[in-house]
């Protein structure tokens, strides 16, 4: 089985996420892609920060990492344009592929790096750059690349959009709500490159060049962030029916000529991206052929980062030693189809009763009995001897048992079949 070594810079929330995902994941990644990834080097500015690695891994010479004939991979965390833009030309330059999450660093020069790593036929992947979890650019330059792309509108900075979700649901004030952000790694060493609208502009600079093919430089975009917010204005735009969000907005009718900047925007509280709250982003996109899609997910933080960064880190395993796309299953591995009867699920049951004393009774007794218990019930009154609704959501239970508790009380001489039973999803 082939190892992949892999020089990591940068420890910090995503390079220690790539870490421990690296170890918890090897046998997935083996099934994945019959490969195994093994961090050699890792390069930091503090050397003296205990870590939980091998000390003997870590060093501060970033160039060190780019040179090493042993490393295949070079993954650039450590964010900003210096060292890192010297750090990856050099890593290309020294036939290495780049990993990287830094989308500072590609909307200042995407273009010419990519153009090296074309030119050295090595990959630059940079799918953790532009909205965390959500696997946009793979999407883009995959799923979506026969559409003409008519417009995107992105959600796409998750420190912005927890800001302005909790300033907005529990009426907390900015301050309050960044230092937490900060706390949960969402934010850039540097917030203000998420507060003022940067952060967001540098992935909408990288989606209107996957799209588009057009770089540009963010002095030529409009930029506003979310700083001067008040939560006042969300109070009156929540009473007109909106929601404040900040919004990337990257759009062309023909290709030609095309719209890029990044502002807060009211939005209609019944459109899908005003219910995107919290670290979440979505990006709406419009297609020529696909008419209108969203993609959804976690845009900032370890675990949601590292995922991306880790299926870069599998493309590049893919191509180069092309494997199937499916897991590699063997006779110890081979999963098995969950039968329905073993299902755990909340229900909704309604049941036609007639209306008199201890009909209740017996129908939670049979429930109690299957160790299914109720969560509500709703019995809206009638006269005694009529047939009446009686609604009964339960707790989660297995199909099995349920569905034996349904035909012993499909059977109690008061109801009136059948049974009507809905499966309920909690999302939890
Ligand atoms: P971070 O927590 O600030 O970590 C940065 C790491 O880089 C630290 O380990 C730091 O070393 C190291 N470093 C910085 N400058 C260095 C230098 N000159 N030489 C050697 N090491 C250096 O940053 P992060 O949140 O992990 O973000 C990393 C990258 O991912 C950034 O480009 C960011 O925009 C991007 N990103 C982050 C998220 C997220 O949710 N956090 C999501 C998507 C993309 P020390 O530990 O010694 O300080
Ligand atoms: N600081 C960024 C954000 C990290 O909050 O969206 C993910 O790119």
């Amino acid at each position: 089985m082939k190892t992949w070594t892999i020089n990591l810079a940068g420890f910090g929330t995503v390079g220690a996420g790539l870490w421990n995902h690296l170890q918890s994941h090897t046998d997935l990644l083996r099934q994945r892609v019959q490969a195994e990834f093994k961090i050699q080097k890792i390069a930091v500015r503090d050397i003296a920060k205990a870590r939980g690695v091998p000390s003997e891994m870590l060093t501060t010479d970033l160039l060190s990492l780019a040179k090493d004939p042993r490393a295949e991979i070079l993954v650039e965390l450590i964010g900003g344009i210096e060292p890192a833009y010297t750090l990856v030309k050099t890593a290309l330059q020294n036939g290495k592929h780049v990993v990287t999450a830094n989308k500072a660093l590609l909307a200042a020069h995407g273009q010419e790096l990519l153009a090296l790593a074309a030119k050295q036929n090595r990959h630059l992947l940079f799918e953790a750059s532009v909205a965390g979890a959500i696997p946009i650019i793979k999407t883009l330059r995959e799923g979506l690349a026969a559409n003409k792309i008519l417009s995107i509108h992105g959600i796409i900075n998750g420190t912005c959009n927890y800001i302005l979700s909790r300033m907005e649901a529990e009426r907390l004030d900015y301050a309050t709500v960044l230092a937490e952000a900060k706390r949960l790694g969402y934010a850039e060493a540097d917030e203000a490159l998420d507060v003022d609208g940067h952060d967001t502009a540098h992935k909408a600079i990288i989606l209107a060049a996957l799209v588009y093919g057009l770089w540009v430089d963010e002095n030529q975009i409009y930029i506003e962030g979310i700083r001067k917010i008040d939560r006042l204005d969300q109070e009156f735009a929540a009473r007109l029916g909106y929601t404040l969000k900040l919004i990337a907005i990257i759009q062309s009718a023909d290709g030609k000529e095309v719209d890029i900047r990044v502002h807060p925007t009211l939005l209609p509280q019944r459109h899908v991206l005003a219910s995107v709250h919290g670290v979440f982003n979505a990006v709406a996109i419009r297609g020529d052929a696909i008419g209108d899609a969203l993609f959804y997910g976690r845009g900032a933080g370890a675990l949601p980062t590292t995922s991306a960064v880790a299926a870069d880190l599998i493309e590049i395993a893919r191509n180069v030693l092309p494997t199937s796309s499916l897991p590699i299953i063997t006779a110890d591995n081979a999963p098995r189809l969950k039968p329905i009867a073993e299902v755990l699920s909340r229900y909704y049951l309604r049941l036609n009763v007639v209306d008199r004393p201890g009909v209740l009774a017996q129908i939670a007794t049979i429930l109690s009995k299957h160790t299914i218990g109720i969560s509500s019930v709703i019995q809206p009154e009638g006269h005694p001897g009529d047939v009446v609704p009686l609604i009964l959501m339960v707790h989660d239970a297995r199909e099995s048992a349920f569905q034996e508790a349904r035909k012993e009380i499909e059977a109690l001489p008061f109801i009136s079949p059948p049974a009507i039973v809905i499966r309920v999803e909690d999302f939890v």
